[in-house]
């Protein structure tokens, strides 16, 4: 554990460009997994993960390299998280790094997360080695992408690594620039104790287990420590390195990267970003850059049978063990009873919790359309934070409200900029400035509204440019906005899951749409079900769902059996997830609907 002999890196890339397939081939290479033991993408360990091929938490493992020099180094490497979701995890874990591998597909070029990630990289002084990846595939143009590198991100690219993660050419060389270009680790072993802490998760046997970077000192098993931000303090109850099993070490020095069992029961209590001190005679200066983890996207969970309402409840305390990030509150609906408000960092988020919800502990929930948090600015001067439309104050009390703004940031081939003015621009988009980072790609930045960006923007983009187009983005603070509550009625009577909040520009239009969306989604039902899209009491569209025939396989002219099986199905599918409202049956499809708005 020489200092000179340490190196602690991450691999970053953009979704996709294959850095976990990379991070496969490093463990073989260096015998840290046999082959035979090697399972297609060994870091992404949660199911989900697999599954999707995404990265969501972060990973460590140690490997040992016997280098061409002859010495043996401990190579640390962090395996970070790819969505913009999760930019923070990976922010951490690059602050426990002191070097990164930036990996760019040979036939994709640097996409907005490239970027994104480069700079995260260069704002934390990493060292940073570009990968040109994916070379044995056919329309891999490694020259083009070189170009890409240096003009758009100002990294000299002309001894860029040349690799496949698939056939493992060019690895041998990547540990090579690894151990020649990333810088040891600086440290003082002699200093009282400073760890960072960039993952950490609740293990149902052994308690929250961290990831730590060791800064300065060291820490063994039975140091009693104090986590700075959160004050908790715990004795150490193992302290080891991932290979990637778990092996415990007598202790991490100074510039090493490991493991620390810390028995505590709750994960809120071990936050990634956290300094980690001992408890008598630490130091009082954190290290820089903690920061809290904030909820951007909320939406309504219920379940469809109002008996599941604990073991919701039970679910999210658990998930919650795990992931300090997920935050909820009960919330009642005249429409579908007892059920959470629940807080997410972004929509993928929101969509792995809520299939762990139904996977993991057999839920049929129910989940209205996301929404954002508003500010809400009352007459008298005070501020409502408003996490659901149905909280919405009554208009006439109201001085102003401010939504949450965002600066998106677009990379895509010259030719879809006019297709990216007009999306963008229609979902009230303020455009910021442009620029060519080479000569087939173009970033644009704009200020949009988060409550645009999470209908189905991201879609609408990928569509509207062939799927070259990236998207990368953060917070931009709150700004003032026209906005009113939008109800939808359904035989007259307002439902509260299906209202939302709305540019006033735009409620017309969006209304006549989700009446229309409604009206093919609401099954027929024995009797007539009007829909109607309101402002206070006034009706801006309405649509009828017309009284159901006898037998739905009638208007089945001829007998065609593909179209009898699909309607068959359909009714089937729509069958699974309904929900009696009043007297009406909606599926869970109608909640969703405001989010395909155009
Ligand atoms: P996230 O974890 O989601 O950010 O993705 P990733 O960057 O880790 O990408 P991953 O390793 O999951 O690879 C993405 C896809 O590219 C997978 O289908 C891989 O099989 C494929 N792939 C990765 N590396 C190579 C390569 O060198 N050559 C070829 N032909 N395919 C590759």
């Amino acid at each position: 554990h020489e200092l000179s002999h340490i190196r602690n890196f991450s691999i970053i890339a953009h979704i996709d460009h294959g850095k976990s397939t990379l991070s496969d081939r490093i463990l073989e290479l260096t015998g840290t997994v046999a082959k035979r033991d090697m399972q297609a993408q060994l870091l992404d360990s949660m199911d989900i993960e697999r599954e999707r091929g995404i990265t969501i938490k972060s990973q460590a493992v140690r490997v040992s390299y016997t280098a061409d020099d002859g010495e043996t180094y401990q190579l640390n490497l962090i395996d970070t998280p790819g969505h913009v979701d999760f930019t923070y995890e990976v922010s951490r874990s690059l602050a426990a790094c002191d070097g990164a591998v930036l990996v760019v597909d040979a036939t994709q070029g640097v996409e907005a997360q490239t970027v994104a990630n480069a700079m995260l990289a260069m704002n934390a002084d990493l060292e940073i080695i570009p990968l040109i990846n994916k070379i044995d595939l056919p329309a891999a143009e490694p020259e083009r992408v070189k170009a890409e590198i240096e003009d758009g991100l100002a990294i000299p690219a002309d001894d860029a690594v040349l690799a496949s993660g698939k056939t493992g050419e060019g690895v041998h060389d990547l540990l090579e620039a690894v151990v020649y270009n990333i810088p040891a680790p600086e440290g003082n072993g002699e200093a009282p104790l400073r760890a960072l802490i960039f993952d950490s998760y609740f293990d149902a046997y052994r308690g929250v287990v961290a990831l730590i970077r060791v800064v300065d000192g060291s820490i063994k098993k039975g140091d009693k420590i104090r986590m700075m931000a959160t004050g908790t303090e715990t004795l150490v109850e193992e302290v080891g390195a991932r290979h990637p099993q778990e092996v415990a070490e007598p202790a991490l020095y100074v510039g090493e990267v490991g493991y620390l069992v810390t028995g505590l029961k709750d994960v809120s209590q071990v936050k990634v970003g956290d300094t980690i001190t001992l408890a008598d005679g630490g130091v009082n200066d954190p290290l820089p850059g903690y920061r809290e983890a904030k909820p951007m996207v909320f939406t309504g969970l219920f379940p469809i049978d109002g008996d599941q309402y604990e073991p919701l409840k039970e679910a999210l305390e658990k998930l919650s063990l795990n992931d300090p990030a997920l935050v909820w509150e009960p919330e009642t609906s005249h429409a579908l009873g007892f059920g959470f408000r629940v807080g997410f960092l972004g929509l993928l988020h929101m969509e792995v919790i809520k299939e762990r919800l139904e996977r993991e502990f057999g839920l049929d929930l129910l989940a209205t359309a996301p929404s954002v948090e508003y500010h809400v600015y009352l007459k008298g001067g005070e501020m409502v934070s408003l996490h659901s439309p149905q909280e919405m104050p009554d208009p006439g009390s109201i001085d102003h409200v401010e939504e949450p703004y965002l600066k998106a940031k677009i990379l895509i081939p010259p030719d879809y900029v006019g297709a990216v003015m007009d999306l963008a621009v229609g979902r009230r988009g303020n455009f910021v400035t442009m620029n060519y980072l080479s000569q087939t790609t173009v970033e644009m930045l704009w200020e949009i509204p988060l409550s645009e960006l999470i209908l189905d923007f991201f879609d609408k983009l990928k569509s509207n440019t062939k799927g070259y187009a990236s998207l990368d983005y953060e917070m931009d603070g709150y700004k003032p906005s026209q906005l009113v509550k939008l109800d939808i009625l359904l035989s007259g009577k307002p439902i509260d899951a299906l209202s939302f909040i709305v540019h006033k520009d735009k409620a017309y239009d969006r209304g006549r749409v989700l009446c229309d969306k409604l009206k093919e989604i609401i099954p027929r039902q024995m009797f007539e079900v009007p829909i109607q899209a309101a402002i206070g009491g006034r009706v801006l569209a309405r649509q009828t769902v017309k009284a159901k025939r006898k037998d739905v396989l009638a208007k089945c002219y001829g007998g065609d059996i593909t179209r009898k099986r699909k309607l068959l199905e359909k009714q089937k599918a729509g069958k699974k997830r309904m929900k009696a409202i009043g007297n009406v049956e909606v599926p869970q499809e109608a909640f969703m609907a405001i989010l395909k708005v155009d």
